[in-house]
């Protein structure tokens, strides 16, 4: 096996605005269209979500802090999990992976590790709104367990479309 085979994936907390690793994390999110959720964000995210959820000016430490996980693959990071902790629950507030990189599991990686952090941490149950026509998205985190408990119609600009809202318990 030639060294180039091996597929380096991590997944760690990082702070968004001390790390050198800000720029490719907005790339990827700019990229699907998902908002930085981080102090000095800029709004220019087409098709971000209006709701006060998916605000981009919140603290980098205390209890609602925005966590940022990402995945890297030979030391480029090609996937990232925005999530907060609203206790006991946890919202995920993006997730995304680099065009070039999708179907390759990353985005099953990133969330299987922040699941068995949240677990791990206490955190009862897990929830996320997602775009109705997003099926990629809908696929993988069904996989994981979550279903449907809520739908909110015209949620999202941009094209202006209904969220679902996901939910799935955890068992620490
Ligand atoms: C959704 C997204 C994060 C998936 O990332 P990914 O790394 O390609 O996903 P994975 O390779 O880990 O796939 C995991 C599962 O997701 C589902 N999935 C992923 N891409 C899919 C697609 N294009 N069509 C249908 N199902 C898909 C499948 O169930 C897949 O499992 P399988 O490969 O065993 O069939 C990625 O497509 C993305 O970044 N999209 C833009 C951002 C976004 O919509 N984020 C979600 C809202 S927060």
């Amino acid at each position: 096996m030639k060294l180039s085979d091996f597929v380096v994936r991590e997944a760690i907390v990082i702070d968004l605005q001390a790390t050198s690793k800000e720029a490719a994390i907005r790339e990827i999110l700019r990229e699907a269209n998902l908002t930085v959720h981080s102090q000095n964000a800029h709004s220019e995210n087409q098709g971000a979500s209006q709701a006060p959820s998916q605000e981009t000016t919140v603290s980098n430490d205390g209890p609602t802090a925005i966590r940022v996980h990402v995945c890297e693959r030979n030391r480029e990071v090609v996937g990232v999990l925005q999530w907060r902790l609203v206790e006991p629950e946890a919202e995920i507030l993006d997730l995304a992976v680099a065009q070039a990189h999708r179907r390759k599991g990353h985005a099953k990686f990133l969330l299987e590790r922040f699941l068995q952090l949240a677990a791990k941490n206490g955190v009862r149950e897990v929830f996320l709104e997602v775009r109705e026509s997003n099926a990629a998205a809908i696929a993988l985190y069904t996989n994981f367990g979550f279903s449907q408990s809520g739908r909110r119609p015209n949620y999202y600009s941009r094209p202006t479309e209904a969220a679902l809202l996901l939910k799935r318990k955890l068992t620490g």
